[in-house]
Order: structure tokens, then sequence, then C-alpha cells
């Protein structure tokens, strides 16, 4: 069972190094301009552990344009905005059977490829395991989390659930099957609606969106709106979502989020995918949105996109 991994940034560097842990062999797809500028013929992933450690791996890498095999299982790790045209890069070599496991934050983008890639088994995952890059293809765990992996559009049949579990049984990761998937990645969706947004707006870490009152109302006002959302679309919410927004900032307090990072660093973010993407379902389901719309202008006018 070889896996091919799309994008060698934090989570797809991660993820390929469980496998090579796992003693899997993955193929780790890169820009074929990316690809190109390498200077090495015997390419090393480097993993940062937690406790300190550092290992370093022979790594197989390739491009869309000089893969010659065909693909049986695709991880497709780019950011959001990505998704779409990172499996569109390699439609053709998708085999029939291909397993599509995409690991973006935000819904939509899963949407989007599960209804194009319709003759594939379509996969989503939520995450709360953390990394980020020191390096090209020098990985740092920043926390062990759950991975969360269930199908997107329909329902596979049982030795399709039974293909994918077998070729990630052996990776030292915590992964839970669940179905329908799009209830943790709404979960998901509520937390980073209420602070990724405001995180970049504010310049602040995530526990700084308890200092004041006026931060405080704006955080309940954006979680009040995906309650209503969720309401409207017929998805249960989980006890109280503000609590549970309030509880993430506590426990992150000294984090900054993605956006934040993004944001600070002029690179897109993921937010058409977050409050975007409540904004626009809740447009469909005739449901107010001023607090998620006001912060999406707020951040169009300083540029963060
Ligand atoms: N990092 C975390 O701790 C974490 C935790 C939970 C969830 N997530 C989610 O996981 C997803 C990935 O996040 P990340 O932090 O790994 O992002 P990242 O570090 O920015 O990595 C994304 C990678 O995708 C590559 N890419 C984009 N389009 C590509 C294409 N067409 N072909 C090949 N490579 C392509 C990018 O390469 P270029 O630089 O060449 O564009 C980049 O290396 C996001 O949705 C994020 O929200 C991340």
């Amino acid at each position: 069972m070889t896996w091919h991994i799309m994008g060698a940034g934090s989570m797809g560097c991660l993820w390929t190094a469980q496998f090579l842990k796992a003693g899997m062999k993955p193929t780790l797809l890169l820009r074929e301009q990316r690809l190109h500028t390498l200077q090495t013929k015997d390419p090393v992933l480097a993993i940062e552990e937690l406790d300190g450690t550092t290992h370093h791996y022979p790594i197989n890498l390739e491009s869309p344009q000089s893969l010659t095999t065909s693909i049986e299982y695709l991880l497709v790790c780019t950011k959001a905005q990505d998704a779409e045209a990172a499996v569109h890069s390699v439609a053709d070599q998708l085999s029939d059977q291909c397993q599509i496991l995409l690991m973006q934050n935000g819904l939509g983008s899963q949407q989007a490829i599960a209804q194009h890639f319709s003759s594939q088994t379509v996969w989503a995952a939520s995450t709360t395991e953390g990394a980020w890059m020191k390096d090209f293809l020098h990985v740092c765990h920043a926390g062990h989390g759950s991975t969360w992996i269930g199908p997107m559009g329909h329902t596979p049949d049982e030795s399709t659930w039974q293909g994918l579990r077998s070729s990630l049984e052996k990776l030292p990761v915590d992964i839970q099957y669940t179905h329908p998937i799009e209830l943790k990645l709404w979960d998901k969706l509520a937390v980073n609606c209420a602070i990724n947004g405001l995180t970049a707006l504010y310049d602040c870490k995530n526990g700084e969106l308890l200092d004041t009152e006026e931060r405080r109302a704006r955080l309940a006002a954006l979680t009040e709106e995906v309650t209503q959302v969720r309401s409207a679309a017929g998805i249960p919410t989980p006890g109280n979502l503000l609590e549970l927004v309030k509880q993430v900032c506590r426990d992150t307090a000294m984090n900054n989020s993605s956006t934040c990072m993004d944001a600070r660093q002029g690179r897109k973010t993921e937010l058409t995918f977050i409050n975007g993407y409540l904004i626009e379902q809740a447009a469909k389901l005739g449901v107010k949105t001023p607090a998620n719309q006001q912060l999406m202008r707020e951040l169009a006018n300083l540029g963060i996109q």
C-alpha cells in the first residue's frame, strides 16, 4: 500500500514522517518547480519530536509531472484554498479505486473535491495534531492530538472502509473513524470562526481574546451565529458552543492561530473556507450573520484575505 502525500508543508511532512516510522514508503509530492530546484539526489526528511530528539529519513520526492505510477492512496495536505487545484494536478494519475484523504481546515473544499472526484472515494479528516516547519523538509511536531476520519458524500462499502483502516493501522497516530465527518468539521469550524479571524484582527494570541469586554462580546456574537446556522442546517450543536470556544482560548492561551500567523506574514488565510463558508451557508438558509460579515469586512480593510 503506497500513500502519496500532496504538499510538503507542516502537515504533509508530519504525516510523511508517521508513514516512514511505520516502515511504509510514502511518496511526497511537490510542485514541479520546487522538485526541479532541489540540490540533492538523496533528500532526507527531518522530524523534531516533542522530546527534543530529531530523526532523519531518506524520502522519495516526486511532482505530478515526474510520477510514473498511479496513485492508490492520496493524502492532501495543502491549505484549503489550494486543495482543489492540487488534486486536479494529479487527476490523470488517480486509479479508479483511489482513496483521497483530505486534511484541510474549514469547509467547502472537501465538498467541491468529493463532487468532482465522485468515482473515487473521498475522505475528510479533522486533526488536533500540531506541527510547524523549521526549514524545507524539516518539520517540528508541536503537539500530539487525535485525528478523526470519515467519508465525504456517499457511504463507502465495508471493504473500502477496511482498505483505508488497514492502510493506516500501523501509523503511530491516534485515529478515530467517524460518520458523518461533517459534524467534526463543523465543530472545528465553530471554534475557528470565533477565534481565528479575531486573532488576526487584534494581532493577538488566542488567550488574549478573553482579555476585554469588547473581545468577549465579539467571540459570543460570532459563536451565536454559528449556532444559528447549524440549527437552520439541521446540524446538532454539542452543548454550549461558547463555553467550548472559551475553553479553547484558555487551553491554547499562548498560541498564535494559523490565521494570525498567515496575516502577519502577508500570506492568504483560510478564512474564505471558515467564516466565508459560514456566511455563504447562512445566506442559502436565510440566516443573518452580521458579526461574521463585519469581521470579514474589517479584515479585508486591513488587507487580510
Ligand atoms: N500545521 C498544523 O499544525 C495544522 C494543524 C491542524 C490542521 N492543519 C490544516 O492542515 C492543512 C495544511 O496546513 P499546513 O500547516 O501543513 O500548511 P503549509 O505548511 O502551508 O503547507 C501546505 C503545503 O502545500 C503545498 N502545496 C500547495 N499547493 C500545492 C500543489 N498544487 N502541489 C504541491 N504542493 C502544494 C505548499 O507548497 P508551496 O509552498 O509551494 O505553495 C505547502 O508546502 C491546512 O488546512 C491547515 O489548516 C494544520
